[in-house]
């Protein structure tokens, strides 16, 4: 990197708010760091002195674990509180908290919250960086970069290319991110699940619905399927996980119909046998750890765009 650029906003909270530019900008800086990996020491100086805190108050091993590789990557320091370990248990406010947090010299905090809106609230009362590790429904922007930052390493450029996310829409952020994201780059997006699965307004994100998988199947070059989140439904929004699985899943049978150089992605972690058979799950049209490393590169992008991070390597 011969120019040390830096996003616009002191925060990222959702790709809604990133302009295609923003986007860009990302991906190049990922790109360039993604060398380090191949170093004997993968370590860089570019964020020395600076200390990033995890704040997680849902399970994650993915987004955590490669937040705090991606930190330690780069230099910086980090330090991490999960809900089991937190004062909120006790009874602290979010902000109470994320503010004993900030004054202990803290640059930025890495949030993930049931409660869709979380992040925006302690980036309106922190000076310190905020960056969503997935907020409740609403968007989980890391996720959504890597995601396209998968599929521009496979096929170039997602402009004029059709994808295709599967499954639970209603319940999920990373579809969300995903839409913003590549509705900003040019690309088609179909979503398709039960419609009691597919929220109300989708269609004003730019996505087009479908509740026939095999119908539009042979459309994708890309297949984002999700996880059926068990955690976050009620009953009854889908008659059974057989059900599901034959109008919905991803199996060998179903691959048939897609075209040959489909590729199949998930943000993890996988039901498998549910939304996606283990043969496909393993299968050669698959970039699922691709994608897990990818994640990597991104995360250290955007703690190198969102904390001044100096080329010094
Ligand atoms: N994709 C994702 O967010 O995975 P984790 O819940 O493991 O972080």
């Amino acid at each position: 990197m011969s120019k040390v650029k830096s996003l616009t906003s002191k925060d990222l909270l959702g790709l809604k708010d990133l302009s295609a530019e923003d986007l860009r900008l990302v991906f190049q800086t990922a790109e360039s760091l993604k060398e380090v990996f191949h170093r004997p020491i993968k370590r860089v100086p570019a964020l020395n002195g600076k200390t990033i805190f995890n704040l997680f108050y849902e399970p994650s091993t993915r987004t955590k674990s490669s937040f705090e590789m991606a930190a330690k990557m780069l230099s910086a320091t980090t330090g991490s509180i999960t809900t089991k370990t937190s004062s909120m248990t006790k009874g602290e406010t979010l902000i109470d908290t994320a503010k004993n947090i900030e004054v202990m010299g803290i640059d930025a905090i890495v949030i993930r919250h049931s409660m869709a809106g979380a992040p925006q609230l302690i980036a309106k009362n922190l000076k310190a960086s905020v960056i969503n590790a997935g907020d409740g429904f609403n968007e989980h922007p890391t996720q959504g970069l890597l995601d396209i930052f998968t599929m521009q390493e496979k096929k170039k450029t997602v402009k004029g290319k059709t994808i295709l996310i599967v499954g639970d829409i209603a319940h999920s952020r990373v579809a969300r991110s995903n839409i913003w994201g590549l509705k900003k780059l040019g690309a088609r997006v179909i979503v398709c699940g039960p419609p009691t699965l597919i929220p109300v307004g989708i269609e004003e994100m730019g996505a087009e619905v479908s509740c026939h998988l095999d119908k539009v199947i042979g459309e994708a070059d890309f297949i984002n399927v999700l996880r059926i989140q068990m955690e976050r439904q009620g009953k009854g929004l889908f008659p059974s996980r057989e059900e599901y699985t034959k109008l919905y899943g991803i199996d060998a049978a179903r691959m048939k119909k897609a075209k040959k150089d489909v590729v199949i992605m998930h943000p993890g972690p996988i039901n498998r046998g549910l939304e996606l058979s283990t043969e496909v799950a393993d299968g050669p049209y698959n970039v699922i750890l691709d994608q897990v490393k990818n994640g990597v590169a991104i995360r250290m992008a955007v703690l190198f765009l969102l904390l001044g991070g100096k080329n010094g390597n």
